[in-house]
């Protein structure tokens, strides 16, 4: 939480989660430039938006994931210790996880998600599917430490981290979040993750510029959520998305350009925009096999094995807790 939450908290009566968004977004307004978190993508809207982008012919990363998943279940099963406890961190649609918990012989399923109603109804889903299966779900921000439930403690851990969601971490924060997932699952544990692989340029531009303009509105959603839960002003049609690939730094950056000098308000204060001026809204950074296994080795994991697809789109990756 940060120096706007006391204040913000005197003057409004949000929520708990209301107040870090409050917060953040005023914090993140006043930077030089301009930036908001990836992670306000997902209300209700953002995340039917984000399920519309998977579907898109441009966006390969989730279709190439299912499939190394679907194709290589059985190799990968072999990483997963029978009566194990998979913890998936950050839980979204429960298709990948499916996938996994057909191939293995799997004990209990934790899925960890900041977002507690839809945690609730997928675990109530996965529960009429796999009726043998001991589903505990956990309400907690998975970048910070958090306790793992006393009933998996004596089971081995395995980690589940798909989507390549540790694209959206700076590569310090990626270390620091393997490193904390190492210190959670323990000694021993487990760990299967997909991450987006370097490629063409113009693969990376279509995927995240698609003619359909989903992406756009994905991206413009935020400013709406603003508007709505924070009482903003933005106004949509005044801003542009904009994907680019930064080639020095291994990332897709997603903006959000004001058409026009403009100042807009939320929660009582101002903020100015000049034309032309961006909102940083999200980093997507993709990998090379070497520079994943680098980061891996950094933070107390040993890479046992890698999977890609034929074109070398998307890897998952089977990792094992370091000594
Ligand atoms: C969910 C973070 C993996 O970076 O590709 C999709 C989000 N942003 N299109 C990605 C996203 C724009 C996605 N991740």
């Amino acid at each position: 939480m940060n120096v706007h939450a006391p204040a913000l908290a005197k003057a409004h009566s949000f929520d708990e989660q209301t107040l870090a968004f409050a917060a953040d977004v005023i914090d993140d307004l006043s930077q030089h430039p301009k930036r908001l978190s990836p992670k306000y993508f997902y209300d209700a809207a953002g995340s039917e938006l984000f399920e519309q982008i998977t579907r898109l012919p441009e966006y390969y990363p989730t279709r190439t994931e299912l499939g190394i998943l679907r194709d290589r279940g059985c190799a990968i099963s072999a990483f997963v210790p029978d009566g194990s406890a998979l913890v998936e961190f950050g839980a979204g649609a429960t298709t990948k996880v499916r996938l996994l918990l057909n191939e293995c012989a799997v004990g209990a399923y934790v899925p960890v998600d900041i977002s507690g109603d839809f945690l609730q109804a997928q675990a109530d889903a996965l529960r009429q599917d796999f009726p043998t299966l001991d589903v505990h779900p956990v309400t907690a921000d998975f970048t910070a430490p958090f306790a793992l439930p006393e009933a998996v403690s004596a089971m081995p851990k395995i980690g589940f981290f798909p989507g390549s969601t540790l694209g959206n971490f700076e590569p310090h924060e990626a270390c620091a979040f393997l490193r904390s997932a190492r210190n959670i699952l323990g000694q021993g544990a487990q760990m299967v993750i997909g991450v987006d692989l370097e490629k063409d340029e113009r693969v990376l531009y279509a995927a995240y510029n698609d003619k359909a303009g989903v992406t756009a509105r994905f991206n413009l959603n935020v400013l709406q959520r603003i508007n709505r839960e924070l009482g903003g002003n933005f106004d949509l049609s005044a801003f542009i998305h904009r994907a680019i690939y930064n080639r020095d730094r291994h990332r897709i950056e997603m903006h959000l350009i004001s058409r026009k000098a403009q100042t807009v308000r939320v929660l009582g204060r101002s903020f100015a925009f000049r034309a032309g001026e961006s909102i940083h809204t999200e980093n997507s950074y993709k990998y090379s096999l070497e520079r994943f296994t680098a980061l891996a080795r950094g933070a107390g994991w040993t890479p046992r094995h890698c999977w890609t697809d034929a074109a070398a789109m998307f890897s998952v990756h089977a990792l094992e807790a370091s000594d």
